[in-house]
């Protein structure tokens, strides 16, 4: 490949980061030095991977408030090493006191996992999504709009995901201990707003006694 060839989008990032830095810095001399002293985060945002739904950006937040974990569709997969070491650190060392399970509507890994595309290696990780489907089918098969049906899943995928968190020890240790509240949260590009779901567990009672562990 001639060197003139060679895609160089990438430049771009690092010149944006070089004016960043120099903006923060002017702003601030100390910026960077305050955060290198450590993170002491209030939340952990469990969110879709899409490009469009950067955490810290529609919430509002800077560096150092919202601890991030994303994946494709926002799913709690409870064999998922990555997604449980994060929520264990989250909860366990930096004792967030909130965590979010943000989802979107239009979002691409909700809506593949209603068709019955073949999407490769990630059928293993919509199939979770499917399995939402399921659970829902009487009300969502009753749907007849395809977009209305899509976003309904989204936030059903969304409740379900809180009631995943519930059922891991890491967090009903945590309610043992100490209040630890779940949210799950639909963000909207129409509007740029999030809609709360209102999801109410807040209690190892909230949850099918079968998922109850002794701790
Ligand atoms: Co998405």
């Amino acid at each position: 490949m001639e060197k003139d060839e060679i895609n160089r989008s990438y430049e771009k990032l690092l010149h944006g980061n070089k004016k960043w830095a120099a903006e923060k810095l002017q702003k601030d001399p100390n910026y960077f030095k305050g955060l290198s002293l450590g993170q002491n985060p209030e939340y952990l945002w469990i969110g879709c991977s899409d490009s469009r739904v950067p955490a810290n950006e529609i919430t509002g937040t800077k560096s150092g408030e919202i601890f991030v974990h994303r994946n494709i569709a926002n799913v709690v997969v409870h064999t998922d090493m990555n997604l449980l070491s994060v929520l264990y650190y989250a909860v366990e060392v930096l004792h967030v006191k909130h965590v979010i399970v943000c989802g979107h509507y239009g979002c691409g890994g909700v809506i593949l996992a209603m068709s019955n595309k073949d999407n490769g290696f990630a059928n293993n990780w919509l199939r979770n999504i499917k399995e939402v489907y399921q659970k829902n089918s009487k009300e969502l098969d009753a749907i007849k709009d395809i977009q209305a049906r899509e976003n309904r899943l989204v936030e059903l995928n969304v409740v379900e995901q809180v009631h995943n968190l519930a059922k891991t020890k890491i967090v009903q240790q945590a309610w043992q201990r100490r209040e630890l509240q779940l949210h799950g949260w639909v963000y909207g590009f129409d509007d740029g707003l999030i809609k709360d779901m209102e999801v109410m567990v807040d209690e190892i009672s909230d949850l099918e006694p079968i998922f109850r562990y002794d701790l």
